[in-house]
């Protein structure tokens, strides 16, 4: 049994397109409409979310946008190049963790590995990379590709993984000797040549990076099949995860650890970090004004999905009364997403409609809209029950919804022993707790 008495969580924010995670976040009032392309709002969202000691922020990356007609009222997801932004990021903060996501279907090892060991220099030991195959066509085709079946994404992905992290040791730990009195600046002989070839890839050479504060980036993962159990077990020390049930995320996490054992590690070298989304007002009713402020535009959409969920016809509602007694009665939870008996366990508490919906039940993470004590609350229940190691969170609207985080939740979690209220030490590898390692790991 896991002892988990004394353990600290982990907190992460989601750094995407500079506005927020909710539709509508880039229209807010007050919020700079351009900063779709302002690197002064990424430095910004970053500083807030240091001084609420998260351990790092994490960009996702496609590169691609969903549903490119949604660009006609919606800002693209994604920053407009990850590498820029933690360049930019790295330069005006000292503590937080910097984690972008690079495909390794679609990269070459050496590129993957020079760019995140000199993010990693650059920012003196805080780069983490996020190692994800990449699922659809659209991103394919921009690299004039098909996507390939999971068996063959994975089965590059170890190949990729194990290439970069062999480039970040060529350089020997102890191969740089700059020393200007005996004119000897590196020991050539520690410093070796990769050669590898694989049934997917091959390359052959050296990467001219020495060690960083913490050796060498830190390996994240981001996937929920049973390959990307197995590629995370041998290669990552953190998977961001979503799940939206408690007993859920125990199954997730645990097929991580048990992954990780397999492979000779320390389920502990693994941590789960599910995903939460945040609209943190001081009461209730207020959030959810906030919630419906940013997409009441959208719930027509939202209402027709509902249907679906519960299994019942609600057009004809009038959007401010709740559910009939008759329409709860009838209402089924559909088996296929998660979401559902959330939905209905809200609507039962004789919620409007329109508040219904403005509680995020169609988020794609489990949402909190209301009070800091409510997010506070809602970490601790998952973290004690082992459902996580941490959370990353994406906030409605960063510009406010970082500080609302970082001054209404963080001071509770921190009293209650569960949150460090200090970094404990200075790189990525030290905030997650995560073991040396230089090069290839020599156990998997
Ligand atoms: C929380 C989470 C975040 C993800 N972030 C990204 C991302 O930034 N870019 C990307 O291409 N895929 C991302 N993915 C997709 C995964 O990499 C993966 O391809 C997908 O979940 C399908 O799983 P599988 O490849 O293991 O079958 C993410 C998945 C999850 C669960």
């Amino acid at each position: 049994m896991e002892n988990r008495k004394n353990r600290k969580m982990i907190i992460g924010l989601t750094s995407g397109n500079g506005y927020g995670f909710q539709p509508g976040a880039w229209r807010t009032p007050g919020i700079d409409p351009t900063d779709y392309t302002s690197y002064d709002a990424r430095v910004r969202h970053a500083q807030v979310a240091e001084r609420g000691k998260f351990q790092f922020i994490f960009l996702p990356d496609g590169p691609f946008t969903d549903d490119s007609s949604l660009l006609e009222t919606e800002a693209p997801n994604f920053n407009l190049d990850v590498m820029m932004t933690l360049a930019a990021v790295a330069r005006e903060t000292k503590r937080i963790g910097l984690v972008a996501t690079g495909s390794t279907t679609f990269n070459a090892p050496y590129t993957l590995a020079k760019q995140f060991k000199a993010l990693d220099i650059m920012s003196h030991g805080r780069a983490g990379w996020n190692a994800i195959t990449s699922t659809s066509n659209d991103v394919a085709a921009i690299y004039g590709q098909t996507i390939p079946s999971s068996r063959d994404r994975y089965g590059r992905a170890h190949e990729v993984v194990q290439l970069v992290q062999a480039f970040w040791g060529s350089w020997g730990k102890d191969a740089w000797v700059h020393n200007q009195q005996s004119g000897q600046f590196a020991k050539y002989d520690e410093i070796a040549t990769v050669s590898l070839k694989g049934n997917y890839i091959n390359a052959r050479g050296t990467l001219y990076i020495p060690p960083s504060e913490q050796g060498q980036p830190i390996v994240f993962h981001a996937g929920g099949s049973p390959n990307a159990h197995e590629f995370a077990g041998r290669f990552a020390n953190v998977v961001i995860g979503a799940a939206f049930t408690i007993e859920d995320s125990i199954q997730q996490r645990n097929a991580f650890r048990e992954s990780a054992k397999k492979y000779g590690r320390d389920p502990d070298e693994i941590k789960f970090i599910a995903g939460m989304m945040t609209t943190i007002v001081k009461d209730r009713r207020t959030a959810l004004d906030r919630r419906l402020q940013l997409m009441g535009h959208l719930l027509p959409q939202r209402i027709a999905y509902l249907q679906q969920m519960l299994g019942i016809r609600l057009d004809g509602n009038d959007l401010n009364e709740p559910l009939s007694q008759k329409q709860l009665e009838a209402a089924r939870p559909s088996p296929y997403d998660p979401r559902s008996a959330i939905a209905l366990k809200i609507a039962k508490e004789g919620w409007s409609l329109k508040d219904v919906i403005a509680h995020g039940i169609i988020d794609y993470h489990p949402s909190i809209v209301g009070p800091g004590i409510e997010a506070a609350d809602h970490m601790q229940a998952w973290f004690e029950a082992g459902a996580c190691d941490g959370f990353w969170i994406s906030p409605d609207v960063l510009d406010d919804g970082i500080d609302a985080f970082v001054d209404e939740v963080v001071p509770i979690l921190q009293e209650r022993g569960l949150f460090h209220k200090d970094y404990e030490g200075t790189t990525l590898r030290e905030h997650i707790g995560a073991p040396e390692q230089y090069g290839i790991d020599p156990r998997v």
